[in-house]
């Protein structure tokens, strides 16, 4: 079966007539647990809930595939409150005192700051690394783990995957690919290599600018037990309306992704066209430095672009006359958006620079609107 049709179908519940077609959330705190408590997962709501394990089904089956041996494998995925929890769980769970994990210079800005103010004070290496393609062998040497994020946000640096999980490996190094922009129906980290696949399902999975989730998916049973248990006991868990609202959400990503997608492509190819545009930094231009490597292991380019625009007044002018692009952080709903990234600062970006996320609407009318923000700058 197709993504989108084992993603319909995988909610859907026993034909038992007279039942819903799907499950409600389970609201639950503790559950019944009469004898020995081992006989079922569902105990006390902090480890685990029948409708995060819904979710986590769902998700498992996007992350699942085949390596480039073409071995299939079958992932398994864990649901956290927030993109973070889950970056914040691989951390937890995989890094001890002396490790060193090798970040990608570009990598979320809340990840590098979480790495350096907490980890490295407690005893963990972190080694900077520079973008791709200049990640050298070296830089990995001793390494315990490489965190990449492809493509990056905002700056949309492509990394491959496939290279550095073999390089990494070499070196015996564990690979966590933040998956975030593309999501796994656009990019399968796993099956690229990759150890840990972590996506903000606060964005393009879930999309509709309502709700905060995220997600490690792994193809080891081990590395999924350790971090199940990290979950457990820092407790920071998501409620079971949450996750049955990504459920609901879920079912129509092929959908949102595929628009967005073709959306943002579009916005991208007429952004290149405009003379008040400096640069167009999306991997779907065949002018992006990571195209290929992008072609080769996407199988969408996102729904995230970022373009350069003279200075901060022409940024400011262009968000200001647009009437399509709402003004808001984060990326990936139905709703496009668009914001001037070097106001929140942490990122080494131009003051004109603008990430947007191409969202659902007519291209047409987003067009449209940007000709006429576009042509207000003077
Ligand atoms: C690439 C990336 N990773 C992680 C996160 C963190 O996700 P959340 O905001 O759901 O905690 C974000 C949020 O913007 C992100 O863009």
């Amino acid at each position: 079966m197709r993504d989108s049709t084992k993603i319909i179908r995988s909610t859907l519940t026993r034909t038992v007539a007279g039942e819903p077609l799907h499950a409600g959330p389970v609201f639950a705190a503790p559950f019944h647990t009469p004898g020995d408590p081992a006989d079922t997962p569902y105990t006390y709501a902090r480890s685990h809930n029948p409708t995060w394990t819904a979710l986590e089904k769902t998700i498992g089956q996007m992350e699942s595939g085949q390596l480039a041996s073409g071995e299939s494998y079958r992932a398994t995925a864990l649901v956290f409150a927030s993109g973070m929890a889950a970056c914040s769980a691989v951390f937890g769970a995989v890094l001890r005192p002396g490790d060193v994990v090798v970040l990608s210079s570009n990598a979320y800005f809340a990840v590098r700051v979480l790495l350096q103010e907490y980890f490295a004070k407690m005893g963990v290496e972190v080694r900077p690394a520079l973008t791709e393609p200049k990640l050298r062998e070296d830089q990995l040497a001793g390494a315990r783990l490489l965190w990449i994020e492809s493509p990056s946000n905002p700056t949309m640096d492509v990394y491959d995957i496939a290279a550095l999980s073999e390089a990494a490996h070499r070196a015996g190094a564990l690979v966590a690919v933040d998956n975030t922009t593309p999501t796994p129906l656009g990019q399968r980290p796993l099956a690229l290599g990759a150890d840990f696949s972590i996506a903000s399902d606060t964005k393009s999975m879930t999309g509709h600018s309502d709700l905060l989730l995220g997600h490690v998916a792994v193809r080891d049973l081990e590395l999924r037990a350790k971090i199940d248990q990290w979950r457990t006991l820092t407790g920071g868990v998501l409620g079971p309306m949450e996750a049955w609202l990504a459920l609901r959400s879920i079912a129509t990503l092929p959908l949102r992704l595929e628009r967005s997608c073709e959306n943002a492509q579009r916005i991208a190819e007429f952004l290149l066209t405009r003379a008040e545009v400096v640069s167009v930094l999306y991997p779907g231009l065949p002018t992006h430095p990571g195209h290929e490597v992008a072609a080769r292991q996407m199988r969408y380019f996102g729904p995230v672009l970022s373009f350069v625009l003279r200075d901060k007044q022409a940024a400011e002018v262009f968000l200001g006359k647009s009437k399509l692009l709402t003004e808001a952080t984060s990326f990936g709903g139905v709703t496009t958006s668009a914001e001037r990234r070097a106001r929140w600062g942490g990122d080494a970006i131009a003051e004109g620079f603008i990430r947007m996320s191409a969202g659902c609407e007519a291209v047409e009318d987003l067009i449209e609107d940007m000709t006429q923000a576009l042509d207000a700058i003077r």
